[in-house]
């Protein structure tokens, strides 16, 4: 062989080398900055760690150690002196409080960060360099640990990036919560919005008042299908986290960089509180029992001098139990039947020259805000608590729509945006005549991505005050963490990338194809993700009387989508949908995402009679 053809070859076996590094960066969420270089660094038993004498980053060095000693069965271990084949995590100045730099060499990785928190997310991108396997809690033979030589400069678009989880509806352990914080710590969030309290359970033990947990905690039954079933299961159903666990899995959180944002309902959503208790509320109601079903109840706490002490003696205990800067308190769907009737509220209207039961809502916020301002921490609450005027401190949490957001923003108030249309995970993700039962509207996977979280009317200065993203996953149709986990993923991951990528990283086409990538990581953590993203959707427009119009999509990539219309199971050689056809309503459309010979997933089907 003469040298130039040698020369090619090796150019040619480069690129190939390359081009396969290069398909291996697929990271989610998307970071800033990645710039690919040749060549690959191999963890080894030859690999040390370099750290600099600090908790936090021997911690984090712990994560690394402890997975490749499940996954790779090689021992990591720390090194003072530099040597060929090391990790260096470097403290620097004046990087971003969750920025990292992190350059890998075919013999070094380095990791630069200000805070230990930039080092930890470096950690979380060197895991998705690595084959999937490193996520396996067992050994994995005859993989070879390389990560591509690269360098990526990273740090997030918002400091608030949250997921939310009720488990009050239903009841979640330890263990699992604990999964499900480290599927957010995987992702680069920082939240997690416990929601501890509802009408339908209180999950938060209280040392002074014991009744809240053994009698709050437990409803009689539960409804069967839709609140509005009127059918019930006889079966009592409760849990509770007690003080104890609460501080293990506050721990674990922090031990990740989440800080764990704890929810107490008031004024409404309080029944199981109330039931407890009954002489906090109104008094004129004819049943104090935790909720059987879901919705709103009329029974809510009334403004009185004991209610503010019990919920300060509550608060107290949370303080003490949360580090949480925010401490979340509610504030969403409070009914003001029970106030417009009840003596006591309507004298305090009166004294206190509100308007309406709607200031009175605002005074109970701005009540418990003082005190909560009092012990050094802010309240953030849903966007109700803008009804009667906006506590002087408070961030919203923006559910309702966008316009709690944009209010509190307009206002100079910290705003977190979550507004169900787009971010309530609860939500139908696939065609809901197919799916078991799950809340109101249909909101798939691209519809989350697309959501742009900082809204186009607001003023550069108002921008600021959005001050991030959540996702929030309320279980009334979840009953198991497999339930949960179908639900939230992948679109969880629409809102990690929303939280964390600049708006010019986002890229729907790029999402889906590192998406693709990232479920086989995802399936290494055994995540019981939705599988939509290979079903072809069919989409019915309106045309004539006697015909209709249909659109097919697939959300996975480099797929194909091939469709019949009399009723047989489409395959290879069925029709390749190029664009929008029209159908007469009788016939049936049947379609499948193809690529070679093999269907991406499930055969869709519509009906139109
Ligand atoms: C809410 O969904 N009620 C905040
Ligand atoms: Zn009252």
């Amino acid at each position: 062989m003469n040298s130039k053809r040698r020369i090619l070859i090796v150019f040619c076996c480069l690129c190939i080398v390359c081009s396969a590094y290069a398909q291996q960066i697929n990271i989610i969420p998307q970071p800033l900055k990645i710039v690919e270089q040749k060549g690959i660094f191999e963890f080894n038993d030859r690999t040390r760690l370099r750290l600099p004498d600090d908790e936090d980053y021997r911690r984090i060095a712990g994560f690394l150690i402890k997975s490749f000693q499940q996954a790779a069965g090689i021992s990591i271990g720390i090194a003072s002196k530099s040597s060929s084949n090391d990790v260096e995590f470097k403290k620097v100045k004046g990087m971003g409080p969750e920025a990292y730099k992190l350059i890998v060499t075919p013999d070094r990785i380095t990791i630069m960060s200000t805070y230990p928190n930039g080092a930890f997310y470096a950690l979380q991108t060197i895991y998705q360099l690595l084959p999937e396997y490193i996520y396996r809690p067992e050994k994995k033979e005859g993989v070879k640990w390389v990560v591509p030589c690269c360098e990526i400069e990273d740090s997030p678009r918002f400091s608030y990036r949250g997921m939310h989880l009720d488990v009050c509806s239903h009841f979640f352990d330890v263990d699992y919560i604990k999964r499900y914080i480290d599927l957010i710590a995987m992702h680069k969030q920082n939240v997690f919005h416990w929601h501890l309290t509802e009408d339908q359970g209180w999950r938060l033990e209280i040392k002074k008042y014991p009744q809240l947990t053994e009698k709050g905690s437990i409803r009689k039954e539960t409804v069967i299908g839709t609140l509005a079933s009127g059918v019930y299961d006889g079966t009592p159903y409760g849990g509770y986290y007690t003080q104890e666990q609460v501080r293990e899995i506050v721990k674990y959180a922090g031990d990740r960089f989440i800080t764990v944002l704890p929810e107490i309902e008031m004024p409404g959503h309080a029944l199981a509180a109330i039931s407890c208790f009954p002489e906090l509320s109104c008094g004129l109601e004819d049943k104090y029992e935790p909720a059987t079903r879901w919705g709103v109840f009329p029974q809510v706490y009334c403004p009185k001098e004991t209610t503010f002490a019990f919920l300060e003696d509550i608060l107290s205990e949370v303080f003490d139990l949360f580090p949480s800067p925010l401490i979340h308190i509610g504030g969403d769907e409070c009914p003001k039947q029970s106030w417009k009737k009840c003596a006591h509220c309507q004298d305090m209207i009166k004294k206190l020259g509100l308007k309406d039961e709607f200031e009175l809502q605002s005074y109970f916020i701005q009540r418990i805000e003082k005190f909560v301002n009092s012990k050094g921490r802010q309240i953030i609450g849903w966007d109700e608590i803008l009804q009667g005027g906006l506590a002087p401190n408070a961030t919203v949490m923006s559910w309702l729509g966008e316009e709690g957001g944009i209010k509190a923003a307009m206002q100079h108030h910290d705003a977190v945006m979550c507004p169900h249309q787009k971010y309530y995970l609860d939500y139908y993700q696939a065609d809901p005549s197919t799916e078991k039962l799950a809340m109101g509207h249909y909101v798939p996977l691209k519809e989350v991505y697309d959501y742009n979280p900082v809204p186009d009317t607001l003023t550069a200065e108002e921008k600021k005050y959005i001050t991030g993203v959540q996702g929030c996953v309320w279980t009334e149709y979840m009953k198991t963490p497999e339930r949960v986990e179908y639900m939230a993923y992948p679109r969880a991951l629409a809102i990690c990338e929303a939280g964390w990528s600049h708006a010019e990283n986002k890229n729907w086409d790029s999402f889906t194809h590192r998406l693709e990538k990232h479920f086989v990581r995802l399936d290494e953590k055994k995540v019981n993700y939705c599988r939509a993203f290979y079903d072809v959707e069919i989409k019915v427009g309106k045309d004539g009387p006697y015909s209709k119009v249909v659109s097919l999509s697939i959300d996975a990539p480099d797929t194909e989508i091939r469709y019949t219309t009399d009723g047989s199971e489409p395959t290879l050689s069925s029709p390749l949908y190029k664009m929008p056809f029209v159908i007469n309503p009788s016939e049936t459309v049947k379609a499948g995402g193809f690529r070679g010979s093999a269907c991406t997933g499930k055969i869709t089907s519509k009906g139109f009679n």
